[in-house]
């Protein structure tokens, strides 16, 4: 199927100028959502993953699932002041804005591999600030995948050494 169809377009949200990828129409969508997640797991089938980390807060809404299907572990990387135990930070621009990354700093283990997963690949800062946590940790990023990418935005550049898998790109 293409995705698009399930994916709601809103022109200048949050701010002038964005074109804002609304995946909450795709999630309205019991068999929709399910068949999205089960594209994503055939897109990484052939890595070997030992956990899934998902930027909050929709980074959770496929890594969670992701990582059920393949049965392997959820990393919650959060935003600043909601992780109760010994965390590592990092601090980031975003598309419109800036924010501090936080991850439990006992949650990947060194030498696991580690799969990111999150909605939408736009500057690629997000997911860069993730493989820089996990990595700090000594993880071993092998991929990061998502539903959407936007390719004007070029956010495979901030993410040169790590494997990009996108279900469905805009604006092609
Ligand atoms: C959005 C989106 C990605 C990120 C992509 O998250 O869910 O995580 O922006 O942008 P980037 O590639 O330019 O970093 P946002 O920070 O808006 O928060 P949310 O997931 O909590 O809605
Ligand atoms: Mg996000």
């Amino acid at each position: 199927m293409d995705f698009k169809d399930y994916i709601r377009v809103i022109p200048d949200f949050p701010q002038p100028g964005i074109s804002f990828k609304d995946i909450t129409t795709l999630l309205n969508d019991g068999a929709k959502y399910r068949e999205a997640i089960e594209e994503m797991r055939k897109m990484i089938a052939d890595l070997k993953i030992d956990l899934i980390a998902g930027p909050e807060a929709r980074g959770f809404v496929v890594g969670a699932p992701l990582a059920y299907a393949l049965g392997v572990g959820f990393v919650p990387i959060r935003k600043q002041g909601k992780l109760p135990f010994d965390t590592i930070e990092v601090s980031y621009d975003l598309e419109y804005g800036t924010d501090v990354l936080a991850m439990h700093r006992d949650a990947v283990k060194p030498g696991q591999n580690v799969l990111i997963a999150d909605d939408l690949l736009a500057t690629g800062g997000t997911i860069a600030t993730c493989v820089d946590l996990i990595r700090q940790v000594g993880g071993n990023v092998v991929g990061a995948a998502f539903m959407i990418e936007l390719q004007d935005l070029n956010g495979r550049a901030k993410l040169p050494d790590v494997e990009v898998f996108t279900l469905t790109q805009y604006p092609f």
